[in-house]
Order: structure tokens, then C-alpha cells, then sequence
């Protein structure tokens, strides 16, 4: 099949609220924009995320952008790179105010005023909400929404970045849903896809977290680091073994009062930590999975009886709930951990450069330095927003100064269509791989196992369809994740080592970096020094 062509100033890959962003304020700067997109518009995580923006906005009384940043830095277990945390949270405001006048409605209190909430790890109120616990469906219909007049291939994956010989990006190389390769030709390419939740037999994440952004960004030359940081959502709604995507239950719920019960119907997060059932997100996963271990049960409970008003504030957790044959209002909600978050990713700088020029990542799909070893809650919506925009107004600024080229027009055709065979396992394989050996807490010999599995279930392939390139992701991502999580011989985080459970804070206190090597498999070596 002779692959179609068309030709853009910036190619966005992936639709959620980083992606959207970034094409809207390039379009609006007067760029040529495809947006790229592997299901239906909404189909990626930001439309699940329930919780909120966490952002400081007006006149909160005790809470300023300094509160905002501490507690971000003090969830990311000394990993965080503080440059990064300090700029992002301040641009947050204008992010949010830039969103609302998109259109985006947010929940407002009795006064009128924007109505906050709060999550894990924050020491204030300031998280904003949409529909009560519908915040990212709101975010995603507004942008949505706003972005009608743009270019947009649904159902269009992208398989790997074209290059030019001197290695700058010259494009991307596409396949449409019945797997007709296609060339999208630009001087800068977006990374938006999201995370790899789908690593896990369970997770929050749609179906589309399957991390293809990283495994192509690692392909064209760029680095990753902080992959072994998978944060697990502490309270997903728990029916019986099943896989798959999961019902969240948000941490607002907890913000507003409820509190954790093991099976004997005692609460076990006071003592644990200072903020108790509102511990950072790592602590509560951490907590939970403990006590299911030392009580021999698949899930704790979430007692919500206290509050008022649940079925209005949280419409889309009740409304799980019910549909599973749980009254929350009644009884506590059955909960248990399952992959969420990926706080690593895609090495990018403050602009969302990556190491490869032409070539940009932003949202969950990048690592900024934001999260470290571990997101502080309703941080992901705030860091999409604000980098996404961030990733438009660099590409504007450096074609005006001429450091992408304007046009790729030119006589020798089109730039070579990378088509390798890839390693390539069965799905199934590495998610219960994956979930039997790197979830929330895990050893050298668990990990040394999985890598054993994923790899004889491993054979070279040439992707022909989304199922396989999602597959090859899967693959390579499952390798970096578990070589990185083997390196690191300490617990941090997100990353538990039941084997080194303390943190070592003489030599760890770096990111782990990951880049493939001659032969296409991922090497782990020690990134750039967090600063103190
Ligand atoms: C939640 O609402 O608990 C999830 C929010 C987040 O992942 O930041």
C-alpha cells in the first residue's frame, strides 16, 4: 500500500488535555495543527480523572503557590526537580484561568466563588472540581469542544517518528484503523499520549494507556527516567478479581471525611502517618496492600457514611458503586489498589523539548521533574495544562527564529518510513507479569522473573495494526520498567522494595535514566543529580 501524505507545522499525538492544549494555542499562534489521535477523541485518561485541578487561585486563606510547592516536593520523596515544581505550579493560575475561558465550568460554592476540595498529600483546600467528581470529563469536553475547527485523525496511531539524516524529526509515520500507512510531514511532533496503566491486569486507566509515546520517543533517540515510580491509586472500587479498567474512587472522598477500614472494621492509617487517611498517595497504597497481606483479604473499606450529600458531590463514584450493588451512603465501599499513575516518562526540559530536536512531550506521557518519585494528587490536569501550552509557544517561537525549518518541502521525497521489527509479546503475559511482580512492593528476584517471562514470550514482529504497535509498547516498556525497578535497590515512593525497604539517600537521590542500545533494549544508567 503506498502510504498518503500531508504535511503540518506541529503534529499532535493524542487528545487529552496536554495534546489539546497545545494544539489550540499553536493554531491560535496562526500554525499549521494535526491532531492525531489512536480511538475517539475522548478516549484517552483525562476524560477519567475525577478529583480535580490542584491549583492556587484567588484568595484561599492559608494556602499560596510556596504551600503548593512544598507539598508537591515533599509527595515526590526527594526526586522532584525543584526548578521544575516551582515554575509549573506557578504558571497553574493562568493555565486554569486560560481553561475557563475555554470554556471549562467548574464547581462553585455557596458564595460563588470556585468551590475546593482537598486530596492526599495536600495541606490545603485548593483542589477545583467539575460535575463534583467529574473533572476530567468537563476539561475534556471543553476542550474538545473549543478545538472543533482543527484537523483531527481519529483512529490514526502513530508508529514511530520520521528523521532526518542529521536526526532531527522530520514527521511522523502513521497507521489509519484498517492499517493504511500514512506520513505526516512536520518539523515538530508532540508526544501526548498518555501512561501505560495498561501495563496492569487493573487499572484506572482506559484502554488506550498502553505507553506507545514513550516507546517511540526511546525508538527516535530520546531518553526516559523515573519509569519505575508506577503510582497505584489507593481506592479503586473492588468487585472480585477482574481485569482491566477499574472504577476510581476519588481521594475527595476522603478529603471530605471518610476514612479507611480493614476487614475487622479499624481504621489503620492513624499511626502511619501525620495526615492519617489523607496521607500522600504512595503511603495510603503502601498501607493498604500491608494490611491486606497481614489480614489474608482483597480489599479494605472506605466508610463514607458521615458525609452528607454523597450521591450530589461525587455523582460518578456513586453511581459505580450502584452499578456494582454497593450503597455507599449505607455501607463502606469495598476499595483495593490498582495502577494509576506513570510519574515518569519521556525526559523533556521546562519547554517540553526532548532530547531528539523537532521532537516534544508533554502530560503524563513526559517526565518533567514535576512528580519525582511520586504525583502529588490532582497535579496531572494542572502539568497537561500548563506544558501543553508551554510546548506551543516554544514551537512558535523557534520556527520564527528558524531553528525548526519552516517547510519540508523538498526534492528528494519523503524521508525513509521506518518500518522494524520490534520485540513483541503477548499481552497477557505482561500484565500478569507485571502485576505479579511490580506492583506495590517488589524484590530483585520477583523482578528478575517477570524479565524472564516477558522476554520468552517475546519474538521480533513488524507492527501492522494498533493492536500491535500497543503490544510492542507494552513490550519495551515492560523491560525498562522492570530493569529500572531492579536497579533501584532502595524504596522510594512509589517504588517499594520489600527486599531494601528503606530509602538510600547516598547515592539514590538521582533519577534513573533510560535509553535503548545498539541492539533496540532498554540500558539503565543514572540520570542528571536531583538538587538538594
Ligand atoms: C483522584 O481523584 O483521586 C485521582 C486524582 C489524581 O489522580 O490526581
Amino acid at each position: 500500500m503506498n502510504p498518503w501524505e500531508a504535511e503540518a507545522d506541529l503534529v499532535v499525538v493524542g487528545s487529552g488535555v496536554a495534546g489539546l492544549t497545545a494544539a489550540l494555542d499553536a493554531a491560535a499562534a496562526g500554525l499549521r495543527v494535526v491532531v492525531v489521535t489512536k480511538d475517539a477523541v475522548d478516549a484517552g485518561s483525562t476524560r477519567w480523572a475525577q478529583g480535580g485541578v490542584a491549583v492556587v487561585v484567588g484568595d484561599v486563606a492559608g494556602d499560596s503557590i510556596d504551600a503548593h510547592v512544598a507539598d508537591t516536593l515533599e509527595a515526590g520523596g526527594g526526586l522532584c526537580d525543584p526548578a521544575a515544581v516551582a515554575s509549573i505550579i506557578a504558571d497553574g493560575p493562568a493555565a486554569v484561568a486560560r481553561l475557563r475561558e475555554r470554556g471549562a465550568r467548574f464547581d462553585a460554592g455557596p458564595d460563588g466563588r470556585l468551590a475546593r476540595t482537598r486530596e492526599g498529600g495536600h495541606s490545603a483546600f485548593r483542589v477545583v472540581h467539575a460535575g463534583g467528581d467529574a473533572t476530567g470529563a468537563e476539561v475534556e469536553r471543553a476542550l474538545v469542544h473549543a478545538s472543533g475547527g482543527l484537523p483531527l485523525l481519529t483512529d490514526h496511531v502513530a508508529v514511530d517518528a520520521l528523521r532526518e539524516p542529521d536526526g532531527r524529526v522530520a514527521g511522523l509515520a502513521v497507521l489509519d484503523g484498517s492499517g493504511r500507512p500514512g506520513v505526516l510531514r512536520a518539523p515538530a511532533v508532540l508526544l501526548a499520549t498518555g501512561g501505560y496503566g495498561q501495563l496492569y491486569s487493573s487499572t484506572t486507566n482506559p484502554e488506550t494507556a498502553t505507553g506507545d509515546g514513550v516507546a517511540l520517543a526511546l525508538r527516535a533517540g530520546a531518553s526516559a527516567a523515573d519509569l519505575e515510580f508506577v503510582q497505584f491509586h489507593p481506592t479503586v472500587l473492588y468487585t472480585g478479581p477482574a481485569v482491566g479498567r477499574r472504577p476510581l474512587v476519588t481521594e475527595a472522598v476522603r478529603g471530605e471525611g471518610a476514612v479507611l477500614l480493614d476487614r475487622a472494621g479499624r481504621r489503620f492509617m492513624t499511626g502511619v502517618h501525620p495526615l492519617a487517611d489523607l496521607a500522600p498517595r504512595d503511603v495510603v497504597a503502601a498501607a493498604i496492600t500491608r494490611r491486606l497481606a497481614e489480614t489474608g483479604t482483597s480489599c479494605v473499606y472506605l466508610d463514607a457514611r458521615a458525609l452528607d450529600g454523597f450521591a450530589a458531590r461525587f455523582p460518578t463514584v456513586y453511581a459505580a458503586c450502584r452499578a456494582a450493588g454497593i450503597d455507599p451512603v449505607r455501607e463502606p465501599v469495598p476499595v483495593t489498589p490498582a495502577a494509576h499513575y506513570s510519574c515518569g516518562g519521556v525526559v523533556t526540559d521546562a519547554s517540553g523539548r526532548t532530547a531528539v530536536p523537532g521532537l516534544y512531550a508533554a502530560g503524563e506521557v513526559a517526565r518533567t521533574g514535576l512528580h519525582g518519585a511520586n504525583r502529588l494528587a490532582s497535579n496531572s490536569l494542572l502539568e497537561g495544562l500548563v506544558m501543553g501550552a508551554r510546548v506551543a509557544s516554544t514551537v512558535v517561537a523557534e520556527l520564527q527564529e528558524g531553528h525548526l525549518p519552516a517547510t519540508l518541502l523538498r526534492e528528494g521525497g519523503l524521508p525513509a518510513i521506518p518500518a522494524p521489527a520490534v520485540p513483541l509479546a503477548d499481552r497477557g503475559v505482561v500484565q500478569r507479569a507485571m502485576s505479579g511482580a511490580a506492583g506495590v512492593g517488589r524484590d530483585g528476584a520477583g523482578l528478575a522473573a517477570a524479565s524472564d517471562a516477558v522476554e520468552a514470550a517475546t519474538a521480533l514482529a513488524v507492527p501492522i495494526d494498533r493492536a500491535g504497535v500497543e503490544d510492542a509498547a507494552l513490550t519495551l516498556l515492560a523491560q525498562a520498567v522492570l530493569a529500572a525497578a531492579g536497579t533501584r535497590t532502595e524504596s522510594r515512593g512509589c517504588h517499594v522494595r520489600t527486599d531494601f525497604p528503606a530509602r538510600d539517600d547516598v547515592w539514590q537521590r538521582a533519577s534513573l535514566e533510560v535509553v535503548l542500545d545498539g541492539t533496540g533494549r532498554p540500558e539503565v544508567r543514572a540520570g542528571k543529580a536531583v538538587a538538594a
